[in-house]
């Protein structure tokens, strides 16, 4: 979603600016621009619908625009087309104002038509210049910018993350948040705010997170904020330990093909802190034994891919724990009247930490009495922030929009929380346990074996790439694998695939399997392996081509009835997903590739969804 930089202090901004919105690409755009002060040129604003490449030819680089103060966006389109006019960032009528905003104003329409009555004018469709030209009324009446800040922010409802600058300031930034991400980073040339710690780590790791509320004002030497009634906060300084280099390409063709690459080290980083002499350890997480075994529903809420690692802990937990789990969309969660309460466990699964839906779902679960655990990758975004627990995935800066490291390390992680949780309710055996500890620590070099054998899978993708629609079957655990599959063949190769249980193809499915459509049958899951070859010869009765995925053990079996096979290696039966979902990430990669995709930026898709 749209991504916010701002800068002041000793350097030429727009380079800078540029530079922070380059890193941000990944989030997703549509359209992108600049503003930048001097005493010279006063505000300066350019903006332009399309990559950030069309922005910097514009101003060669940022070389066009002097000054050192300034803010830059990047725009995914909620209100107004992606045009030039709809790209931020907006300036107030009279041009002393500009303003970038990430998030939505809910009230934007009756506030817009208050001003209109008023004679103020507008210039574009979005709900973002009515918060720049809100402020200017307010400005207007006694040119104290900090409380015509707070005044805007207590009119305007929804969400908003805002980097303002004013002709007037020439050496101010001033930024407030409301469930929408923002960072204030404390560098060396100056100071900056950000959608995302990735836009600023070249200048500095030093950083605070803004809160619901908080307003900055933040110049070359000083940051201050304030709480809304604009009483001082003081805020706590983090060091962000992020690698630079992380969230750079190092010489792969893509970041997702790097971001696959780091799947064994990411796992292992991931598990390895949390067993110790085979023994699961979850430091700082407060689930003491008596309040697991008080536990009497489990909810596992997110979106996305996240929430198909919530559907293979849904298989998983309630095999190994004997309490009711519940998978559950986030965006379905906040509006379902859920039935939470004091003994209910909710699992908040997201990478990013800042899915608007999954933060709203969080919330509701608190707000009912749940107790809250997140597993997030980005330390101190909001869900990790405000939930009760939080165990991160070390999986590092993920820069592509299909997520596959994230995935894994959630996946692995929830397997060790599962297992915690087990041992604690006396659910699983000493020898069922040692088996899970030991099987989770071989699968990363499990994994290293798949991604050291990638021909195969190129070769099937060179052979179908021009499939237009995808089927996706298994039975349990890869039914949630195919889940996982099809999405990510959806999302970067724009094929029409569907992700069936198996048993329901009978009920309705099947009609559409005509000769020749492709069916990629998962069938990784021991114990209903037989299920899964009589699936594969209906299918096959029908027309069907057959591309199998399964393990080493069925590879036989399995060949003699599909048309092709991808194998993997055996893990212990509930760790089994971690290596099924491999080979399905590489197909994707491989088949968007042989389609001419953007692959590490899909059409659409924004890898922070901060919108509901
Ligand atoms: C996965 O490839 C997607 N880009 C998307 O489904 C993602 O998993 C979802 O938006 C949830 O994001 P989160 O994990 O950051 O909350």
């Amino acid at each position: 979603m749209c991504g916010i930089i701002g800068f002041v202090g000793t350097e030429q901004a727009a380079p800078i600016l540029l530079d922070g919105l380059e890193r941000m690409e990944y989030r997703g755009y549509d359209s992108a621009g600049v503003a930048v002060r001097s005493d010279t040129e006063g505000l300066q604003v350019k903006k332009t619908k399309g990559r950030l490449k069309v922005l910097s030819d514009l101003i060669h680089g940022g070389r066009d625009l002097t000054g050192t103060l300034g803010i830059g966006h990047t725009r995914w389109a909620t209100h107004g087309e992606p045009n030039d006019a709809n790209a931020h960032p907006h300036v107030s009528e009279d041009g002393t104002i500009a303003l970038v905003h990430n998030g939505i104003i809910e009230n934007y329409q009756e506030i817009k038509d208050s001003l209109l009555q008023k004679g103020m004018k507008f210039t574009s469709d979005t709900d973002s210049e009515v918060v720049a030209q809100l402020l200017e009324f307010y400005y207007r009446e006694n040119h104290n910018m900090l409380d015509a800040v707070s005044r805007v922010v207590h009119r305007i409802e929804g969400s908003y993350a805002l980097g303002i600058i004013c002709a007037d300031y020439p050496d101010a930034l001033i930024a407030a948040r409301k469930d929408s991400p923002l960072i204030l980073g404390y560098g060396r040339i100056g100071n900056f705010i950000a959608s995302d710690v990735t836009a600023i780590l070249k200048y500095t790791r030093d950083v605070s997170y803004m809160d619901d509320g908080e307003i900055a004002v933040i110049t070359s030497t000083k940051v201050d904020v304030y709480n809304s009634e604009l009483d001082p906060v003081e805020k706590q300084h983090h060091t962000v330990n992020w690698d630079v280099s992380a969230a750079e390409k190092g010489g792969y063709p893509h970041f997702m093909f790097k971001e696959m690459m780091e799947e064994p080290e990411a796992i292992r980083k991931t598990v390895s802190p949390r067993i110790r002499d085979g023994r699961v350890v979850l430091d700082n997480v407060s689930l003491t034994p008596e309040y697991i075994r008080g536990i009497s529903r489990i909810f596992i809420i997110a979106c996305g891919s996240s929430y198909h690692v919530s559907m293979v802990c849904k298989y998983n937990w309630e095999r190994m724990l004997r309490i009711p789990v519940e998978a559950v969309l986030a965006s379905e969660f906040r509006y379902s009247d859920p039935l939470v309460d004091d003994h209910s466990l909710v699992i908040v699964i997201s990478q990013s930490g800042e899915t608007l839906d999954t933060t709203a779902a969080m919330r509701e679960a608190k707000r009912r009495g749940g107790r809250t655990l997140a597993i997030v990758n980005v330390v101190g975004s909001s869900i990790a922030r405000e939930a009760d627990d939080v165990l991160y995935t070390w999986a590092g800066p993920e820069i592509a929009v299909a997520t596959t490291k994230a995935y894994s390390t959630q996946l692995a992680l929830l397997d060790l929380v599962g297992l915690y949780l087990a041992d604690a309710l006396g659910t699983v055996s000493p020898e069922e346990y040692g088996a899970i500890v030991r099987g989770v620590e071989q699968l990363p070099a499990q994994m290293q074996q798949i991604l050291d054998h990638t021909e195969d899978i190129k070769y099937f993708a060179s052979r179908y790439f021009n499939h237009n629609s995808i089927f996706f079957i298994g039975r349990n655990l890869d039914y949630a694998i195919g889940m996982e599959g099809s999405l990510k063949l959806k999302e970067i190769s724009y094929i029409h695939s569907e992700a069936y249980a198996s048993g329901e193809l009978k009920h309705g499915t099947i009609s559409l399997i005509e000769p020749g459509t492709l069916v990629i049958t998962l069938s990784t899951y021991a114990p209903l392996f037989d299920k899964a070859m009589n699936n594969v010869v209906e299918v096959k009765a029908r027309g069907a081509e057959v591309l199998a995925v399964t393990t080493e053990e069925f590879r036989d079996k399995m060949g003699k009835v599909a048309d092709a096979t991808m194998v993997v290696p055996v893990a212990h039966c509930i760790l089994q997903p971690s290596l099924t979902v491999l080979p399905l990430q590489l197909f994707a990669y491989y088949m968007a590739l042989q389609r001419g995709c953007d692959i590490d930026k899909p059409r659409n898709l924004a890898k922070s969804v901060t919108v509901e």
